[in-house]
């Protein structure tokens, strides 16, 4: 390698940035034949990129001109606890691929160095979730897995609806949901999980939610009781689930006293029925890999693409007379 040259990322290294990106990308569609083409997000991705150049928080490795790397991210008031982090989304990232372990280690210590210099203690990563490679490099610095996103080609289904009724929930109906959204609000606060989410009114919060155009939610009936519930919308948490042709699922919940019956299965089929009457090709889901139900449910159906990873360094460095080298 020739002398390789620091930067802060910027609008000029965009076009070089989308090629490396775009081999990443085909990296990972060559286990996930599903995704959809490149070509779909480009776009989006470029809106998404200048957005970060403006941001001071990127930086590019550069070796006699030619761009080997860059990592960029948003900045979170609180990520992950009180401190502040930044996310790199897995379109935020990328270097020449056959050096990427080289090169991401070195642009992960470059960007660290200015993240944690404006005390910016929480960072997450998200990589393409075939990666093995960058996925060691990063466990290596100390990464570790919290989300995923994952798609899953939608098919025809042939649905076993014994003992069960669907409904879809409108304003109207809200109320019969109101338990078991306020249950599954107070799931993410257990046990692995631990996310302490606020206290919510969730009559109002699925108002509101149902009142945006396009959201959709059906809850199923076992033996006349409402047992379960599934939703989905238009747009998820990534950029790659941004898509004219899918539909992603933000919600799926089923009592305890009726789980292990499929009906988690049966929500998903009736749902992806639906979708595929509507010509749609793909569903998303993300889900945090630390939900156990989650983790195992959406991975017997869906394919994951991304792990967005976390690191949370010592908040304690702040007090050390830091020399930044
Ligand atoms: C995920 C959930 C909706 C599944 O509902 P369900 O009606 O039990 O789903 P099904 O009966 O169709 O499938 C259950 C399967 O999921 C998998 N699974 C779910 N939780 C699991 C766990 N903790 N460990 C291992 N496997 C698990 C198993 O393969 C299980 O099959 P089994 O019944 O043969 O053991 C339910 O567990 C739930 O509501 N969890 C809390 C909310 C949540 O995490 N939602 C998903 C994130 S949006």
């Amino acid at each position: 390698m020739n002398e390789l040259i620091v930067t802060s990322f910027e609008i000029s290294h965009i076009k070089d940035a989308l090629d490396l990106l775009s081999e990443y990308y085909q990296n990972e569609k060559e286990k996930v034949s599903i995704l959809p083409v490149f070509s779909d997000y480009e776009k989006l991705i470029t809106t998404g990129l200048t957005a970060l150049a403006f941001n001071g928080l990127g930086i590019a490795i550069h070796e006699s001109g030619s761009l080997q790397g860059f990592m960029a991210g948003y900045l979170v008031e609180e990520l992950f606890g009180k401190e502040k982090g930044v996310f790199v989304p897995a379109f935020g990232h990328a270097a020449s691929y056959s050096k990427r372990s080289e090169i991401e280690q070195m642009l992960y210590t470059e960007a660290a160095k200015r993240w944690v210099s404006k005390e910016i203690f929480t960072h997450s990563i998200a990589i393409f979730a075939h990666d093995e490679n960058l996925q060691n490099t990063l466990f290596h610095l100390g990464f570790g897995n919290r989300c995923v996103d994952a798609i899953r080609q939608i098919q025809p289904q042939t649905l076993d609806a014994s003992s069960v009724t669907f409904e879809e929930i409108t304003a109207d109906n809200a109320s019969i949901v109101v338990s078991l959204h306020e249950q599954h609000h107070q799931h993410y606060r257990n046990s692995p999980i631990f996310m302490p989410n606020q206290d919510e009114d969730a009559l109002t919060d699925l108002l509101d939610w149902i009142s945006i155009d396009e959201n959709r939610m059906f809850c199923v009936k076992y033996n006349e009781v409402v047992a379960g519930y599934i939703r989905y919308q238009r747009v998820g948490e990534s950029l790659f689930s941004i898509h004219s042709k899918m539909r992603n699922i933000t919600g799926l919940y089923v009592k305890p006293e009726f789980r292990h019956l499929k009906l988690g299965q049966k929500l998903l089929q009736y749902i992806e029925s639906l979708l595929e009457k509507d010509q749609f090709k793909w569903i998303g889901v993300d889900y945090e890999s630390i939900n156990l139900n989650a983790y195992y449910f959406w991975t017997k159906y869906f394919t994951p693409y991304t792990y967005s990873l976390v690191r949370r360094i010592d908040e304690r460095i702040a007090k050390i007379n830091l020399k930044l080298d």
